[in-house]
């Protein structure tokens, strides 16, 4: 469905002064591809680039360098009506927080009936069916149709949100974290929600989120961003089960689940700049593997049969349960703990 190829985006770093030129690697040569039906899921900290890959995956983002691909052809390359035409319809977007991306003035009839407006979508009478069907499958009643969103619940408005993005029947849905702004009690029904939209309406999703142990139960596929760099890409078991890279064992390790007795691992000291990221491999100055090689050049990339691919000098053998004794010469600003 969508496949980026080599794609880096770089922002203009704010506030300027002295460093007026520098610029922010938001993303860095990201490959990634999105099948029909598929649940994608994006992990990795704060500021690595979740968002930027998922404004790039929606066209919101034109790549500054590299290629995105619609159904094999290149969305740039496009013309900009047939884009908006035949990609917008193609591809939903959820965003984080629904009190925001709602327009407060507009009913719920009319948020979800302005796509099929803009989009000259049947006849007047099927656009107002498709807007009672959609409400319907978002599990929300028809007087909902006349509230505005500042009179809904915030989990409501999620709803709403979601119904809009599915308004003009997509084949995949980003949603950037859907139900972080969400109390956590109704978290688990915009969750339960989304999984049966897919399996209802064989979507693909690509789906982002801090609660690493929802993603990586409910994804197929995930892509784990450090620092702009997708590190580690595979089946969900996998990637989260066998990391490969040191800093997906760190990142699932630091979510121990109830069943299995993991090794905590802490990253301490702070994420690198993303204005001035470290040579090599991002990961190296906090990596308790790291040595002279990893800061030569970004690792190639190793694959398995599955598909799980990597990028790293010092790959965690993919047998066994993973233990590393900390070295003596280990980074004070990385330590080790068992919990
Ligand atoms: N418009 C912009 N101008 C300058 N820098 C930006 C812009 N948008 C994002 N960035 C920077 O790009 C990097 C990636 O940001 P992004 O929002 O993609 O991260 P994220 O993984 O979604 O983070 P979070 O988990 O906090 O949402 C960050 O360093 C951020 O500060
Ligand atoms: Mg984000």
């Amino acid at each position: 469905m969508i496949r980026l190829e080599n794609v880096h985006v770089r922002h203009k770093a704010r506030g300027g002064g002295l460093f007026r030129h520098d610029s922010v690697h938001a993303l860095t040569d990201a490959t990634l591809e999105v099948a029909k039906g598929e649940i994608v899921g994006l992990v990795g900290e704060s500021g690595c680039g979740k968002s930027t890959l998922a404004r790039v995956l929606t066209g919101l983002q034109k790549p500054t360098e590299g290629t995105v691909r619609f159904r094999g052809e290149d969305l740039w390359k496009m013309p900009a009506a047939r884009r908006r035409k035949e990609f917008g319809a193609s591809v939903g977007v959820v965003f984080q927080d629904p009190s925001t991306a709602l327009n407060p003035r507009m009913s719920v009839g009319r948020v979800l009936r302005d796509p099929l407006d803009v989009h000259d979508r049947g006849t007047e009478r099927e656009r107002e069916e498709r807007v009672g069907e959609l409400l319907d499958l978002v599990g929300l009643p028809g007087h909902t149709l006349r509230a505005l969103p500042g009179q809904l619940s915030g989990g409501q408005r999620q709803r709403v949100a979601i119904a809009r993005a599915l308004a003009l029947e997509p084949d995949v849905i980003v949603a950037d974290e859907p139900t972080s702004a969400l109390d956590v009690s109704v978290r688990a029904q915009v969750l339960n929600l989304l999984v049966d939209l897919r399996a209802r309406l064989g979507l693909g999703m690509v789906f982002i989120s801090h609660d690493i142990q929802t993603v990586r139960h409910l994804a197929d596929r995930l892509a784990v961003l450090y620092l702009g760099r997708i590190v580690e890409e595979g089946p969900a078991r996998g990637v989260s089960a066998a990391p490969v890279h040191p800093y997906t064992e760190a990142l699932f390790s630091a979510t121990p689940s109830l069943l299995e007795h993991t090794e905590r691992i802490i990253l301490t000291g702070p994420v690198p700049s993303a204005v001035n990221p470290p040579s090599g491999c991002p990961f190296r100055t906090r990596c308790w593997k790291a040595d002279d090689a990893c800061a030569t050049a970004f690792p190639a990339p190793d694959s398995a049969p599955d598909g799980h691919r990597w990028h790293c000098v010092h790959p965690l053998t993919q047998d066994g349960p993973p233990s590393h004794p900390v070295p003596s010469a280990f980074p004070a600003h990385t330590a080790r703990s068992t919990s």
